[in-house]
Formats: C-alpha cells, sequence, structure tokens
C-alpha cells in the first residue's frame, strides 16, 4: 500500500523529490492565517505531514485523522504542535534542528550590526536624499568591540552566536537552563534570546525583565516573538531603557505590534533567519527524511515525540 503524504505548503523541491518515489504527495500552496479547521481538512488523508511552523497541530487537528503517524515540522522549533497530545495518541514529531544554526547565528549579528550600527536608518535616509554627505555626528552609533553580549540560552543557536560576537571583540555572557537571568540582564549591553518557547518561557523578558537591563541596552530576538510581551518592549523603547532592538520575530505573528513599525530604532525583519537556500534545502530534506523513514518503519533523523 502506497502512503500519502501532505505538504502543506510550497517547499524546497527537494522535499518532494525524496517522497515521490515511495509514497503519493498532497502539495498545498502556501497559505496564511491557517485555522484548526483548515488543517484538519488539509489533513484529512495523510499518513504523514510536514508542516510549517505556524500551523496549529492541536490536539483536535491530531485526533481527527486516524491514519496520521507522523508531523515533520519544517523548522527546529515546534511551539505550534500539541507535543504532549501527540504523544498519547501515538503520534511521532519530527524537526530539522542542526542545518540552520548558522544561518540563523548570522542573522543574529546581521541584526545586531544593523541596529547598533543604524543601517536601515542609514539606507533610508541616503535614498530620501539621493546624496552622501558626511558629517562628524551624523549616525553615530555603538561599536560591538568591548560590549557585553548576554546570550540566553546557550544551546546550538546560542552558542553560534557567541562564536560569531567573541570574533567581533564582544565579551560573552550565556546562561543556560537554570542560570540566572537576572544577572545576565544587569552586565549586558546586548541581550541575544535563544531558547524555545513554551509555557516557561512565554514572557521570560517582560517589564520587569526589561527594567532590569542596562538602560541604554539593546535587545535582539530571532527565537520566538511571544519569548517578549512585546508591549512592554515598546515601552521601554519608547522612554529609552532600551536603546534599539532588532528583532526577526513578533509576539502574535504574524501580526506586528504597529507601534514598532514607527520606531527608527528597532530592525524588523520577517522571520527569515533560516532562509538560506542552503539551510531551507537542508531543512526540507531532513523533513522529508524524517517521514518517510518513520512510515517505513524506521527511526526518523530527528524526532521530538
Ligand atoms: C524557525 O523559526 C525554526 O524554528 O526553525
Amino acid at each position: 500500500m502506497r502512503y500519502t503524504v501532505v505538504l502543506t505548503a510550497e517547499f524546497p523541491k527537494i522535499a518532494r523529490d525524496i517522497l515521490a518515489p515511495h509514497v503519493d504527495v498532497i502539495e498545498h500552496p502556501t497559505e496564511h492565517g491557517r485555522t484548526e479547521e483548515d488543517m484538519i481538512t488539509i489533513l484529512a488523508d495523510a499518513d504523514g505531514a510536514i508542516t510549517l511552523l505556524q500551523d496549529p497541530i492541536t490536539r483536535r487537528v491530531l485526533e481527527s485523522n486516524p491514519n496520521l503517524r507522523i508531523v515533520s515540522n519544517l523548522a527546529v522549533g515546534y511551539n505550534n504542535i500539541d507535543v504532549e497530545a501527540a504523544r498519547e495518541l501515538g503520534i511521532a514529531i519530527g524537526n530539522t534542528p542542526g542545518v540552520l544554526t548558522e544561518a540563523t547565528a548570522d542573522l543574529t549579528m546581521a541584526l545586531m550590526l544593523a541596529v547598533l550600527r543604524r543601517i536601515v536608518e542609514a539606507d533610508r535616509e541616503l535614498r530620501e536624499e539621493g546624496r552622501c554627505e558626511w558629517e562628524p555626528l551624523k549616525l553615530l552609533g555603538a561599536s560591538l568591540q568591548g560590549k557585553t553580549l548576554g546570550i540566553v540560552g546557550m544551546g546550538r543557536i546560542g552558542s553560534a552566536v557567541a562564536s560569531r560576537a567573541r570574533a567581533f571583540g564582544m565579551n560573552v555572557a550565556g546562561i543556560r537552563r537554570g542560570g540566572s537571568l537576572e544577572e545576565l540582564l544587569a552586565q549586558s549591553d546586548v541581550v541575544s534570546l535563544h531558547v524555545p518557547l513554551s509555557r516557561e518561557t512565554r514572557h521570560l523578558i517582560d517589564a520587569g525583565a526589561l527594567a532590569k537591563m542596562k538602560r541604554g541596552a539593546y535587545l535582539i530576538n530571532t527565537s520566538r516573538g511571544a519569548l517578549v510581551d512585546e508591549d512592554a518592549l515598546c515601552d521601554a523603547l519608547e522612554s529609552g531603557q532600551l536603546r534599539g532592538a532588532g528583532l526577526d520575530v513578533y509576539e502574535f505573528e504574524p501580526a506586528v505590534n504597529p507601534r514598532l513599525l514607527t520606531m527608527k530604532n528597532v530592525v524588523i525583519l520577517p522571520h527569515i533567519g533560516s532562509a538560506t537556500e542552503e539551510a531551507r534545502t537542508a531543512m526540507a530534506r531532513i523533513a522529508a527524511t524524517n517521514v518517510l523513514r518513520y512510515l517505513r518503519g524506521e527511526e526518523p533523523l530527528h524526532r521530538v515525540v
């Protein structure tokens, strides 16, 4: 019997190439704002699925199709999936760690440089003026050299950011699970977040945490938006408690807090941490292989549950 694997969006071609010789592949166009009901409809015939990090894979979705055996998220994060429900229902969950570490660490540095050196603001100004005038006091930012970078979450991505930051002459302080966040916040000129989103980490950076940061420090977030209380962040940016922020992720994605859209001292990107051809191809290869192996009775390459 041939299994059916549903791709909930248009993924790099390698996913289909890996799957199509062995299973029936149903490929859906990339659509935004899918609901639980949409997912139930899309996954109705699936034995396996490759999903987006914003697809709501809730208990109801997992329960709706008794044939469903594996959901393979094209992401390292899996906070969109009810993993407890999956465990109870005996549905395997796969993810794609490792291959997006360097891309995400690069983007973290790109955001840090962009915010501290006011790159986006400068680019905009030059386009508006149509001229390049050198002035001693124009667009002064902050150097990375000698600053302390506080890394919240020294896993794969946090560690890759640490080695890049050291090459820029930064002093790196990092915490793993259970380390003192308060101490890290108090000593850091730049704080960068690299922990997964869970019940425990939601609003890790709230008004209280922002108040504990050095006045004039910067926040970089390339992990998950809901780690930060976005309204409190806007307050801190407006009051000068924070000098700037570099964000790739948002609390209520796809929505972006409208206050952020008008702030000059933030650089905002549309969740592109892993968006290199190399990383996305490697992620699609792993996501497809996870599904194929599991349907064949083998262990997926990367299994969360
Ligand atoms: C991206 O955000 C991922 O979790 O891979």
